[in-house]
């Protein structure tokens, strides 16, 4: 099968089309035939070994796992002896991140655990653009910020990957959304369903005097005092990504400013899980949930995509076109 293959640390020049083996599953896991795959940013922090940390995780000196790429959609191939969940043929969506990556191939096996079936009214590069991000923003919103109906919550960083979707499961649990975001991209956010929306470069929310229940920021982009200082007195702030100063700066004053106050401030790290792939699914084919898709590359532009979302302006998710999606879906 032709997979992306990097056997060292280094910028998208070290990514390569190689011809590789198909891989075979293991008793519990199915080979899944990839239509489609999705960038991530932990797809480059693992191409640079950026932070450091990644390097006890995928290698000291070089990288174990060989071929990136968490986010796929596509259809079941073959499976395992003790696979009973899916069958040859079935079309499903999923992280692979914890089944060790793989997903900028053709081929690639996973666990059954790590897939749900596809939403039915979606293409195989819609579902690819799903995983990670939308459930960072669901266990963001609901386990680390305890969302409720009614409650004010602002998402900073709202036209990315995790941004996009945050917005819009906000909106799906009854709140008054704000999202912040580039001038290019306010319609956009708005179009997402934000209430209100703010330009990052004409106005600072975190001076504006406005105060919020919950916030998710996708990276930092302000301290951790900026945060505080635009939360009502009993809020929450969450954060999922950012510079390494700013996510020690959330762990460190993050727990002593939320054990001497009713405020709670801090950074989280998310999972994948089928159960919540599977909620995130219900709110997609009920349509309350939309990808939005900024730019498609085909598997042999792997490092293009993965160059144009290091910039860290996407607009929404940018997706891997695998298998000819035009021959399977009229739609696209
Ligand atoms: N497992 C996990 O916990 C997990 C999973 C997924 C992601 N993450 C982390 O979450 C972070 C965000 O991921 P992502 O996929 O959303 O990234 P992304 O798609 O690159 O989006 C980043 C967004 O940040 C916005 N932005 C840039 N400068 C800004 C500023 N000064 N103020 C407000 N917004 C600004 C950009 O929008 P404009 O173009 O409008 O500026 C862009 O849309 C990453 O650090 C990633 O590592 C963690």
């Amino acid at each position: 099968m032709k997979a992306i293959v990097y056997e060292k640390y280094g910028p998208p020049e070290v990514l390569k089309l190689e011809d590789v083996p198909t891989p075979d599953p293991k008793d519990d896991e199915v080979l899944v035939k990839i239509h489609a795959a999705s960038v991530n940013a932990a797809d480059w922090h693992f191409l640079r070994a950026d932070p450091f940390l990644v390097r006890f995780m995928n290698g000291i000196l070089k990288p174990k796992i060989k071929i990136l790429g968490s986010d796929i959609a596509g259809c079941v191939e073959a499976t395992g002896k003790n696979a009973k969940r899916f069958h040859a043929g079935d079309e499903v969506f999923g992280d692979i991140f914890d089944c060790g990556l793989g997903g900028f191939a053709e081929y690639v096996c996973a666990r059954e655990n790590a897939l749900v079936l596809k939403p039915a009214n979606l293409t195989f590069t819609e579902a690819a653009a799903v995983p990670m991000a939308a459930v960072t923003a669901l266990h963001g919103l609901r386990d680390e910020g305890r969302i409720q109906s009614g409650q004010t919550v602002l998402i900073n960083g709202a036209s990315g990957g995790v941004g996009t979707y945050a917005v819009q499961i906000a909106k799906s649990f009854g709140t008054e959304v704000t999202g912040v975001c580039s001038p290019s991209k306010m319609e956009m956010v708005r179009s997402l369903g934000a209430d209100h929306v703010i330009d990052y470069t004409k106005e600072d929310f975190t001076r504006s005097g406005q105060r919020y229940d919950l916030i998710l920021a996708a990276n930092g982009y302000h301290s951790i005092w900026d945060y505080r200082r635009a939360l009502s007195p009993t809020g929450i702030y969450v954060m999922s990504g950012g510079s390494m100063a700013q996510i020690f700066q959330a762990m460190l004053w993050g727990p002593v400013i939320s054990m001497t106050g009713r405020q709670k401030l801090g950074n989280f790290v998310s999972k994948p899980n089928q159960e919540d792939l599977a909620f995130v699914k219900d709110l997609l084919e009920t349509g309350k949930v939309k990808p939005l898709i900024d730019r498609r590359y085909p598997l042999s532009e792997v490092p293009e995509a993965i160059r144009y979302l290091e910039q860290g302006h996407a607009r929404g998710k940018v997706v891997i076109i695998i298998q000819d999606e035009i021959r399977n879906d009229r739609r696209l």
